[in-house]
């Protein structure tokens, strides 16, 4: 059986640090099959995923048995979260133990409602994963900002879904952000910022990075490709946290991603069903829509286009979550033979995203109609075919592995006292 793979590009396969396949608890939404599968259509190879599925991952057996349930269904390389709370304190070192990729610390409410740890539960927190080496995934949103805007604006009767960005304005995230820097600064805890959505967060981010911090950050393709007027065209579809915001915002994201202030691109793939987006109350509307399938298609297009070369989007697309995460180069690379994970991309086809074709179980999105010039063909998880001329192998279901045993993350020097801290500031203020 030949392979035809002229005129194609050749990339290693996506990892994208940040989906939630909903399983188990909302397999009406996603599972790990069907979200593999998108993962496979999107010339993803590995995917994180989120903890916030039912019951929450905040012990080891609830981790084991969703690492048994993963393990059954993917098409794809995995790593499964632990949520970062008071649920989960002490059950830090054999979460690690079990085989966490990571710990998601909801600074503010998402889907699932999981309470968000007071900063002094996270101080606390962070000072027991920072000797373990595992980085701290930030939803930097803080809490208590959002929830007073929000119950003002909705006191107020604002139903339109513009309400929705004007709840959680960028000070909710930068104060997030700033905040959960300070504390990686004193802990020595590494962290991740999710999402980021607005320029604004980019000074903290980047003054982090300067003092030293062991601070990454991820953007998405709608915070890249979107803006407030895709509300008045998707309405409640649009919705998701943080928010879409003001156009003006997309360009210093890309510069940043450009410049490495931002390390990667996920896509907080966040599936619901068409019900659940097309509520009329906006304020009910579940947030987030999948973005697996279409990051590799929607990010190339722009690469076509000429906005940065495929050499960054490698960069942040598979080498530096590979890197950050501990994988590299077992992972984000081509360069390690007949175990690679790879991408096959016709990068000279126009297509258009079709909602009703996509391979997760949400098929409603604001990429609707969507145009592209660029579409994986072949995906291949360590060596062999998971998706083949657009068609998934199904014999490929339940070949997809838990990366967290190729994982090395070193504890970072403890940076934690307050002597030390003297030090870096020179005694100042
Ligand atoms: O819009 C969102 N949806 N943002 C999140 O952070 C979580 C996600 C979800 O789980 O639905
Ligand atoms: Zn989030
Ligand atoms: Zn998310």
């Amino acid at each position: 059986e030949t392979l035809d793979a002229s005129g194609m590009h050749v990339l290693p396969g996506a990892i994208d640090v940040h989906v939630h396949f909903r399983d188990p608890g909302y397999s009406h939404k996603e599972d790990f099959g069907s979200g593999t599968a998108a993962a496979a259509f999107g010339g993803v190879t590995t995917v994180f995923d989120m903890p916030n599925t039912i019951p929450t991952v905040a012990n080891a057996e609830v981790l084991t048995a969703k690492h048994k349930l993963a393990s059954e269904k993917a098409y794809v390389d995995y790593g499964l979260y632990a949520v970062l709370g008071e649920e989960s304190l002490t059950h830090i070192d054999e979460l690690v133990e079990a085989g966490v990729i990571g710990f998601k610390c909801y600074m503010g409410n998402t889907f699932g409602r999981i309470p968000s740890p007071s900063t002094g539960a996270m101080l606390e927190l962070f000072e027991l994963v920072a000797p373990t080496g595992k980085r701290i995934s930030l939803h930097a949103e803080t809490n208590s900002i959002m929830e007073r805007r929000e119950s003002r604006l909705r006191a107020a009767g604002r139903t339109e879904p513009l309400a929705h960005l004007a709840s959680r304005p960028a000070v909710v995230a930068v104060e997030a952000v700033a905040r959960a820097a300070i504390l990686a600064e004193w802990t020595g805890a590494r962290i991740h910022v999710l999402h980021i959505s607005s320029a604004a967060e980019l000074r903290p981010l980047a003054e982090a990075k300067a003092r030293g911090v062991e601070i990454t950050g991820e953007t998405c393709p709608h915070y890249l490709l979107l803006s407030e007027k895709d509300y008045e065209k998707s309405g409640g579809i649009v919705r998701v946290n943080p928010p879409v915001r003001e156009a003006p915002n997309r360009e210093p994201l890309w510069n940043a991603l450009i410049d490495g202030t931002i390390d990667m691109v996920a896509t907080d793939h966040a599936p619901h069903t068409p019900e659940e987006k097309t509520r009329n109350d906006i304020w009910t509307v579940d947030c987030g829509f999948p973005g697996v399938e279409t990051q590799m298609p929607l990010m190339l297009t722009e690469i076509n286009r000429g906005r940065a070369t495929i050499r960054d989007y490698v960069r942040w697309s598979a080498e530096n979550p590979a890197k950050q995460f501990g994988l590299y180069p077992r992972k984000g690379t081509l360069t390690v033979g007949s175990d690679a994970d790879i991408a096959i991309v016709d990068m000279n086809r126009r297509w258009s995203i079709d909602d009703a074709k996509i391979q997760s179980k949400s098929k409603i999105s604001p990429w609707q109609g969507w145009s592209c010039t660029a579409l994986p063909i072949h995906t291949i998880v360590r060596g062999r075919f998971v998706m083949k001329n657009r068609v998934l192998n199904e014999q490929a279901r339940g070949t997809g592995r838990s990366v967290h045993t190729i994982q090395k993350m070193p504890a970072p020097a403890p940076k934690n006292t307050d002597a030390t801290m003297a030090a870096v500031t020179g005694g100042k203020g």
